[in-house]
């Protein structure tokens, strides 16, 4: 595989894990909406939520967020659901998501503890609004939307894992390779 990325860094974020049924069903709805060849979908085995994108990280590094996130190991699963289409960033958009819905405080509690726990490790400073979501394709930039996506399925479920993701960014499109994985109860 031609890999794009052999420096002495990695790039890494954590993502939440989803069932394999919704990633298939989300990917089952998006053939569906048939928005045109100008969208690039993404396989059900390389959709995931992330909670945090940590960017580029040397190996002494990651081993570092890979300790400290660890410590969330024994949490309780957050309860979610699938929302709406939407399509980020608002204004240029370059990728077509499903937004995630959180049943309860879980999920929001979750991304705050990782993000402050890693965050001042590694020097990092998330600007952005955490707007969970699970990217189901990347858009061409001569993409125009046809008519508007049938309703997203109806889907409630539990996040299955946290895991620490290495981003692979190849010509085809970016592969995402677990480094650890903490399943949740
Ligand atoms: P996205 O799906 O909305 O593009 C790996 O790239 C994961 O990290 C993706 O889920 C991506 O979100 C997310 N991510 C967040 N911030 C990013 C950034 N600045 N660059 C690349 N990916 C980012």
């Amino acid at each position: 595989m031609g890999r794009s990325s052999t420096s002495a860094t990695l790039r890494v974020f954590v993502a939440l894990d989803l069932p394999l049924i919704v990633r298939e069903e989300l990917a089952a709805w998006l053939r569906q909406a048939r928005l045109g060849r100008n969208l690039r979908p993404i396989k059900p085995e390389n959709m995931h939520l992330t909670l945090a994108f940590l960017g580029e990280q040397s190996e002494s590094r990651v081993s570092l967020a890979t300790s400290l996130l660890s410590e969330f190991a024994d949490r309780e699963a957050p309860p979610l659901a699938v929302g709406a289409p939407v399509q980020l960033p608002p204004r240029r958009p370059r990728a077509f998501a499903v937004e995630v819905r959180p049943l309860d405080s879980g999920l929001a509690r979750l991304q705050r503890d990782v993000a402050a726990a890693l965050e001042p490790a590694l020097g990092l400073h998330e600007r952005r609004t955490f707007r969970p979501h699970v990217t189901v394709a990347r858009l061409r930039r001569d993409f125009h939307p046809g008519d508007p996506p049938p309703p997203t399925p109806a889907l409630e479920f539990e996040a299955e894992a946290l895991t620490l993701y290495r981003s692979h960014l190849l010509s085809e499109g970016a592969e995402y390779e677990p480094l650890s994985t903490w399943p949740f109860d």
